[in-house]
């Protein structure tokens, strides 16, 4: 009967049963993942740096002598904004988590712009393509203002 039922299948087979706990309910993993700062020192310590970069490499600043042009002019400096844009991306995805995020509605989709404005000023720092990264920008100024407006009640300023 087990004919044709060689040892390759049998240590598939074993593997299979690892894998799947064999007929057991399988149980979820529990990823330990914890947050590793409150809310409040995440944005000072980790998203604020971050985002600080990509708007200081975006547009223009009057100075005493013009317009200064805010764009980055050599290819580490496309870079750094290119790795920050990366943990801003990665920080809305953090927010989402459990022990950061505060609801599974708003917040989330606050979070998911986070994510999504990360994603664009990155594409913009890969392209070089300051206009986009202005762009980007912006959006990402929309985003940190609408989370703030729906769970700071009390407007904060310079953010
Ligand atoms: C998903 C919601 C959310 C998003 C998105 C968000 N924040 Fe926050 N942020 C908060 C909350 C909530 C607090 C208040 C935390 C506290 O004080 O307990 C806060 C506080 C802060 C603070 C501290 C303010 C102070 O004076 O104490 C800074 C700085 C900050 N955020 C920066 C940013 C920046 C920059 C962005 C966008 C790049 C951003 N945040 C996006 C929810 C968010």
């Amino acid at each position: 009967m087990l004919q044709g039922f060689g040892r390759r299948q049998f240590i598939g087979l074993m593997v299979l049963c690892g894998l799947t706990a064999c007929g057991q309910s399988p149980e979820p993993q529990a990823i330990p993942f914890k947050p590793t700062a409150s809310i409040h020192d995440f944005m000072v310590w980790g998203l604020e740096p971050a985002a600080d970069v990509i708007w200081g490499n975006a547009g223009y600043i009057i100075t005493h002598d013009g317009e200064q042009d805010l764009q980055p002019t050599t290819q580490e400096g496309w870079d750094h904004v290119r790795n920050a844009a990366t943990t801003v991306a990665e920080a809305g995805n953090l927010l989402m988590m459990p022990g950061y995020a505060a609801d599974p509605g708003d917040w989330v989709e606050y979070s998911a712009g986070l994510v999504m404005a990360g994603i664009r000023a990155r594409d913009a720092a890969q392209a070089k393509d300051a206009d986009a990264l202005f762009q980007a920008g912006a959006n990402l100024y929309s985003v940190c203002l609408a989370c703030h407006n729906r769970y700071i009640i009390q407007v904060q300023q310079g953010i």
